[in-house]
C-alpha cells in the first residue's frame, strides 16, 4: 500500500488593487457581468469574464430557472459561449466575482465542481493552462495558474 499526495497552490492578492492592471480590468468586466445575473431564487449573483488569445473578452453570468437544475453557472455560460463563438481561440484568463443580494461576500468564491470539470475540458482541448482569478464581492482575489489546482485527479478524455 502507498499514499499519493497532491499539492496545489494559489496566489493571494489582498484586493483588486494588487492585481496587474489588465487583470483588474478583466475583473471589472466580471463584476459588470455579475450585475446581469438572473438569480431570483438564490439571490446569489456570479459574473465571469474570459480573456481569449484573439483579444476578445467573453462574459457570462448565472442564469437560474424555476426548475432549479435547469439553470447554469456563470463560468459555464462563459466557457460555452467562448467555445460556440470562438472555437479556435484559447482562453488565457478567467476572472470570477460572486455577490449575494442578502449579505456581503468577502471570501474568494471558487467555481463549483461542475464548472471545474467544464473548464478542465477547455484547458485540455487548447493544451495550455487557463489562469483563474476568483473573488467575492470585496476582499482578496485568489489566482490559480491552471484549472488543475482546483481539480486534482481530474477526469479527462484520456480515460475514455
Ligand atoms: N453559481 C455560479 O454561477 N457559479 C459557481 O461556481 C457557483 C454557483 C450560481 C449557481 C446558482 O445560480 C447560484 O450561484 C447559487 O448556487
Amino acid at each position: 500500500m502507498k499514499q499519493i499526495d497532491f499539492t496545489t497552490s494559489f496566489t493571494v492578492f489582498e484586493s483588486t488593487a494588487e492585481l496587474p492592471q489588465e487583470v483588474g480590468l478583466l475583473m471589472e468586466k466580471a463584476v459588470h457581468a455579475r450585475k446581469n445575473a438572473y438569480a431570483p431564487y438564490s439571490k446569489f449573483r456570479v459574473g465571469a469574464a474570459l480573456l481569449l488569445d484573439n483579444g476578445q473578452v467573453v462574459i457570462g453570468s448565472n442564469q437560474e430557472n424555476a426548475a432549479y437544475p435547469s439553470g447554469l453557472c456563470a463560468e459555464r455560460v462563459a466557457v460555452f459561449q467562448s467555445g460556440a463563438v470562438y472555437p479556435d481561440a484559447k482562453i488565457l484568463q478567467m476572472a470570477i466575482s460572486a455577490a449575494s443580494d442578502t449579505n456581503t461576500t468577502t471570501a474568494p468564491i471558487p467555481p463549483c465542481g461542475a464548472c471545474r470539470q467544464s473548464i478542465a475540458e477547455y484547458e485540455f482541448r487548447q493544451e495550455s493552462p487557463i489562469e483563474i482569478y476568483f473573488m467575492g464581492e470585496t476582499g482578496a482575489v485568489y489566482k490559480s495558474d491552471s484549472l488543475k489546482n482546483l481539480l486534482p485527479f481530474m477526469f479527462d478524455k484520456n480515460f475514455l
